[in-house]
């Protein structure tokens, strides 16, 4: 794998790869600050921007995406506990826990009925946030409570997986490779209640998950479909992506992300071995301009394929989390490279100062033509990863 990776290093450069000097961008709290104050009422959060002005279309709380904003806030709360707020980089410009905690207010009747099926998880960000800043707060604590609760509730022990997707035919069981981000949630609930079964439902559905999801090359299908019955495949396909057999890039990084994370939180060397087989398929699929596209087995022509910025970051913040696992500076050396060098690309491409996103250039769904967007989660990961690679000793504020 190692010699895999050594192809990459041209991309870089001769020299280390370089953060770029936009991830500390005094626009960043400025935008947050903004889109803020912007939020309609009752509250609705961002999710995408239109393709032509970058301005941000807002979304009833109900909605899969809706954590993501309220959840920016506390990282730029870590941001200000790492760099300090300066009249240069617009730190001190906001109570950020109270931004946060104010934006988090549309989410909290959706712990008890939302239309959102597993991804709860996301939906519970904001709250585990808080839980890091307040370990007290009660409202935190029953949100994640609850969200786990109704993640667990979608578990089938004889497909021994979460389910993703409600479907009229309640026998057709459908996952997607995204689920393995929603997993964390159960953890914490874990944690807070004592309640092992919910670590139980999330390491089976992993497993399951390194069984069916992931192809022998290390790519991945985006939605495995179940027979709830009989536990058997009845379909390997996609949804989002652009065919069948090809690897959506999205879902490819949350699976980086998601297995390096089951192994943050279980220490099993087997979902280490996963993540990296999967950020090894990444980053070995790679275009020689190192821009993440939309699927990796997407046409180049017409040119230019489209970008994904969200997936770009995503997976800079799975190869993060990657390169935090390995037990050596030389293993985790590969990984942490990688995630600057994509980190430099896609800053190239799509940082747009004059878009109330951070970034352009991301892909929503491409088959329903929803592309050339800036992207809530986007931003949120590219701000996260600012932050991991301060606290990783790999970049400075400024
Ligand atoms: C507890 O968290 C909730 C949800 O984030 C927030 O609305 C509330 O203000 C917090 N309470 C305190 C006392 O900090
Ligand atoms: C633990 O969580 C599982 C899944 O939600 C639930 O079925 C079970 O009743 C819980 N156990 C206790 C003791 O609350
Ligand atoms: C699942 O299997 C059962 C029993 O064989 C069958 O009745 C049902 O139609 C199957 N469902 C799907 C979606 O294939
Ligand atoms: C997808 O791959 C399978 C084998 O993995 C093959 O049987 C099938 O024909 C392929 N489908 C398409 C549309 O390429
Ligand atoms: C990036 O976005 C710009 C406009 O926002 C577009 O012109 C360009 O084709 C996009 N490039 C890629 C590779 O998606």
């Amino acid at each position: 794998m190692l010699r895999l990776l050594s192809l990459l290093l041209p991309l870089s450069g001769a020299a280390a790869a370089t953060p770029p000097t936009q991830l500390f961008s005094p626009l960043i709290p400025a935008k947050v600050l903004a889109t803020f104050g912007a939020l309609p009422k009752p509250i609705q959060y961002p999710q995408y921007t239109d393709t032509s002005a970058g301005k941000w279309l807002y979304f009833i709380p109900d909605t899969w995406t809706s954590g993501f904003f309220p959840t920016t806030p506390y990282a730029l709360n870590t941001r200000k506990t790492l760099c300090g707020a300066t009249p240069q980089n617009g730190l001190g410009s906001a109570d950020w826990v109270a931004l946060g905690r104010s934006a988090s207010s549309g989410l909290v009747p959706l712990e008890i009925k939302n239309g959102q099926g597993h991804d709860v998880g996301f939906l519970s960000f904001p709250f585990v946030e808080e839980l890091a800043v307040n370990p007290n707060n009660e409202t935190a604590k029953t949100a994640i409570n609850n969200f786990a609760r109704l993640l667990a509730n979608r578990f089938n022990p004889i497909v021994g997986c979460t389910r993703s997707w409600d479907t009229s035919d309640p026998t057709d069981f459908q996952v997607i490779i995204d689920n393995m981000m929603n997993l964390e949630v159960l953890f914490h609930s874990a944690d807070l209640t004592g309640n092992s079964t919910l670590r139980d439902i999330a390491i089976k559905h992993a497993d399951t998950t390194i069984i069916n999801h992931i192809r022998p090359d290390g790519s991945t299908w985006h939605v495995i479909e179940y027979n709830s019955t009989t536990g058997s495949v009845i379909k390997k396909r996609t949804a989002q992506g652009f065919s069948d057999n090809s690897t959506w890039s999205r879902g490819q990084a949350w699976g980086i992300y998601g297995f390096a994370n089951m192994y943050r939180l279980t220490g099993d060397a087997k979902y280490l071995a996963t993540s990296r087989r999967l950020a090894t398929y990444f980053l070995n699929n790679l275009p020689s301009d190192g821009i993440v596209p939309w699927d990796f087995n997407a046409p180049l022509t017409p040119a230019p394929r489209p970008a994904d910025s969200s997936a770009a970051t995503i997976a800079v913040n799975g190869l993060l989390l990657l390169a935090k696992s390995e037990g050596t500076a030389a293993a985790a050396k590969p990984w942490s490279d990688a995630a600057i060098n994509i980190l430099d690309k896609i800053t190239a491409l799509a940082w747009q100062p004059s878009w109330q996103s951070l970034l352009s250039n991301g892909t929503v769904n491409k088959p329903a033509n929803n592309f050339l967007t800036g992207i809530v989660y986007g931003d949120y990961y590219y701000i996260r990863a600012g932050n991991e690679l301060v606290s990783m000793g790999l970049a400075s504020c400024r």
